[in-house]
């Protein structure tokens, strides 16, 4: 059968602003345009690992062309929407993308959908998010007895649901031999967040229980992660080091941190004690930027089809070469607006 992967994570309908300047405190202005779209980290992450497994499925005016190929994975996702209009919208598309929506809660009559209010900067292609979980935050762990379904190969996190739940998706995982991909974002914004978190990545050394597979995340997220680290630390190669450096101590096996327009940073188990850990791969060149909302979404989906395409191939994972393929990926999402929309096919992706 097909390698399968499961994402457990958010949806959430993107209202989404275009415009030339971002709004100054008291300034009303006009937008240049404006959108509503499917969203949420988790639905992103899930369409991205269908849309590219799979070649174009509809023409760029939305009609149906038959494939001449099959998919090359199966994608489930568990979480939860409201029982509106946008949990309807966000579940259909998931579904007219082939993702397995049966793991999809919704929620009771009152809770909304979650909703990410976004305003796009025209001119760099910057977002600012501010994300409303509604429903996200209401998932109801009496109705299902399991989050990872049986034959998961790879189970895809992140933090738009509460921490308990994922911590419960990763325990679950855990029990049943299932490696897992962390992307951490947005960042846990308390300390108490922080240390729970990072009590569920690692293992004693010498327990032999395995930690994280992959954690995939940004640099505001990494240094929210690593005690006393800033930002500003991450533009040095040492600074890159220390922190991958930290999660392998914790038992992460592959540390993934992408570092926008330097490029990507990754660190892998085999370097782990080493003075100097990790490698810097460069960006791709992009004519223009034009939305960059779904860009990270598409390198979590995409390093994660490489991860399970490995497995199946019963292959080494090549973490350079899975990373080089996701920046590919993501640089096509970066030039189109959106967030699910902007996401390429696999046959977009040279
Ligand atoms: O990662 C991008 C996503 O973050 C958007 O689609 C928005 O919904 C927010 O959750
Ligand atoms: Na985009």
């Amino acid at each position: 059968g097909l390698p399968r992967i499961t994402v457990v994570g958010s949806l959430n309908m993107d209202l989404v602003s275009y415009v030339s300047h971002h709004p100054e405190p008291g300034e009303t202005m006009t937008s240049n345009g404006f959108a509503v779209s499917p969203g949420g980290k988790g639905a992103n992450q899930a369409i991205a690992c269908a849309k590219l497994s799979r070649e174009r499925t509809v023409d760029k005016e939305g009609k149906p062309i038959p494939p001449t190929s099959q998919p090359t994975a199966h994608v489930a996702m568990a979480g939860a929407v409201g029982d509106d209009a946008h949990g309807k919208a966000l579940q259909a598309n998931l579904a007219a993308h082939g993702v397995d929506i049966s793991g999809i809660q919704t929620a009771p009559t009152g809770v909304p959908s979650g909703v990410a209010v976004i305003i796009v900067d025209e001119p760099t292609g910057q977002n600012r998010i501010i994300f409303s979980p509604g429903a996200n935050y209401q998932i109801d762990t009496t109705k299902s007895a399991s989050l990872v379904p049986q034959g998961t190969q790879l189970l895809i996190l992140q933090l738009e649901i509460p921490l308990d739940q994922v911590l419960r998706a990763l325990k679950e995982a855990r029990a049943a031999g299932v490696p897992v991909l962390l992307n951490p974002a947005p960042a846990p914004a308390t300390e108490e967040a922080r240390a729970k978190l990072e009590a569920a990545f690692a293992v004693a050394a010498g327990s032999g229980e395995k930690g994280l597979a992959h954690l995939v995340l940004n640099e505001t997220e990494t240094a929210a992660l690593v005690p006393e680290l800033k930002v500003q630390d991450l533009d040095t190669a040492a600074g890159l080091s220390r922190a991958a450096s930290y999660f392998l101590a914790q038992g992460v096996e592959n540390i993934v941190m992408t570092l926008g327009g330097r490029g990507v940073y990754y660190a892998t188990a085999a370097e782990a004690g080493k003075e100097v850990v990790g490698e810097l791969l460069p960006p791709e060149t992009v004519k223009q930027v034009v939305d960059t909302t779904g860009a990270g979404d598409t390198f979590a989906g995409q390093y994660a089809l490489e991860a399970v395409y490995a497995t199946a191939a019963g292959k080494p994972f090549d973490c350079a070469a899975a990373v080089r393929k996701s920046n590919r990926a993501a640089a096509v999402t970066v030039q189109r607006r959106g967030a699910q929309d902007s996401i390429p096919w696999r046959d977009e992706v040279a």
